[in-house]
């Protein structure tokens, strides 16, 4: 079989931490399902590696990962070393806008046993997909500041919409919305407030869902969004939005479905040209680094969807895939979790168990 070479790197804070059983449930995943993978790992990406460089990465980063197949990412950032805005604007956000990976594909999902922060709702009510834009939009370092230090200093941040890159994500979300049982699609906008951007992500919404007549869409403006995601979650299928939207929708989603300690994020690059990136919601948490309590099931669950992505529907990755994200159940609703979940697990017991549940769980 075919060897897929994937590049993994751990970054910041509990990324060190979580990577490791990442690793552990992918690679149990690959012997059991006879998937031929290969790690690399990378100590650079880091703001570690800052302190001693002057930035997060060697410059040759684009071709020392280009050719690999995926890369699976722990998180970065740690402000008191090295302020947010460069470490992540010097690796992870990189990363996707270099290697154009335009959709973050962020699913969110109520598991059995997890005690839901929502009241009255079931496992079923909570099950959508956030599907990100993850390249333009909000997140821009076009602007600057003028008249500092004087009254009048003010600052200009720039967003960034072009027709191609809110096309292509549209289109990834109508798609998948086709292709998903309900056929259902929400977009997220606020063109009452945003004049400029958010009416024109509403035209092309509008344009786009002509080429999808069975798929059943709305927009909601993001304030009413976010209550709804509380109020009746089940309302929602796929959720697809800008870079901050997408970015607020996905943590509050995961929060509502207990934690956000589980939620997985794939970074793709649909036309595979270049790698794309699996990587956990959350960041490097410093404030739990170090203690052995960080859940490892959000940087699992996206190994998964890494295998998935890599298998192309082939069934022994679908396989592979089912098993992990089986696993993880599994845990959940025998409490074997981490103090985020209200278990009492460490970081590597919870890898270990389910590393273990893949390994012998049903080839079939
Ligand atoms: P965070 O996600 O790191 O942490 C938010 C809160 O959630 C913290 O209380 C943390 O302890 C908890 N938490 C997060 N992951 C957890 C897990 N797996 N298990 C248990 N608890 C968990 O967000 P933050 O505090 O805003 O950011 C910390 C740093 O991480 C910053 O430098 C930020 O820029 C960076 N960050 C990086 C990424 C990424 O690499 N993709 C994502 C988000 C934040
Ligand atoms: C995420 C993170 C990043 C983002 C930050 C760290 C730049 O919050 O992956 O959701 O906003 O995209
Ligand atoms: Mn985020």
């Amino acid at each position: 079989s075919q060897l897929l070479r994937i590049a993994a790197i751990a970054g910041d804070g509990i990324g060190q931490e979580v990577l490791p059983e990442g690793l552990r449930v992918v690679q149990a995943a690959a012997s059991r399902y006879g998937l031929a993978l290969e790690f690399t790992q990378f100590e650079w990406a880091s703001c570690d590696y800052y302190l001693q460089h002057g930035k997060m990465m060697p410059d040759d980063w684009f071709a020392q990962l280009k050719g690999f197949d995926a890369i699976y990412f722990g998180a970065v950032g740690w402000p008191d070393k090295v302020p947010d805005h460069i470490s992540l604007w010097g690796s992870l956000l990189k990363f996707r806008r270099e290697f154009e990976q335009y959709v973050n594909m962020r699913p969110v999902r109520l598991f059995p046993g997890v005690p839901c922060p929502l009241a009255g709702k079931q496992p079923g009510d909570i099950d959508f997909i956030v599907i990100r834009e993850n390249t333009e939009g909000e997140y821009s370092s076009l602007g600057g500041r003028m008249f500092e230090g004087t009254e009048h200093e003010f600052v200009l941040q720039e967003s960034v919409f072009t027709r191609r890159g809110v096309d292509r994500i549209l289109k990834y979300g109508f798609e998948l919305a086709q292709q998903r049982p309900r056929q259902l699609l929400t977009s997220a906008t606020k063109s009452n407030g945003m004049a400029v951007s958010m009416p024109y992500w509403d035209e092309r919404t509008a344009a786009m869902a002509q080429h999808y007549p069975e798929v059943r869409w709305d927009k909601q403006h993001i304030d009413i969004l976010c209550a709804r995601f509380v109020l009746q979650p089940e309302r929602f299928d796929v959720v697809v939005a800008s870079n901050l939207f997408g970015d607020i929708l996905s943590d509050l989603g995961p929060a509502c479905a207990g934690t956000i300690g589980i939620a997985p994020s794939a970074n793709l690059n649909p036309e595979r040209d270049f790698p794309s990136l699996f990587e956990p919601v959350h960041g490097s948490a410093p404030d739990i680094f170090g203690q052995n309590i960080a859940n490892p099931i959000a940087m699992i669950w996206s190994g998964a969807l890494m295998l998935d992505f890599l298998g192309q529907g082939e069934a022994r990755y679908r396989a592979a895939h089912d098993a992990i994200v089986a696993a993880i159940a599994q845990a959940i609703a025998d409490g074997h979790v981490t103090r985020d979940m209200g278990g009492q697990l460490s970081t590597q017991a919870v890898g270990q168990l389910i590393a273990d549940l893949v390994a012998t769980s049903a080839t079939h």
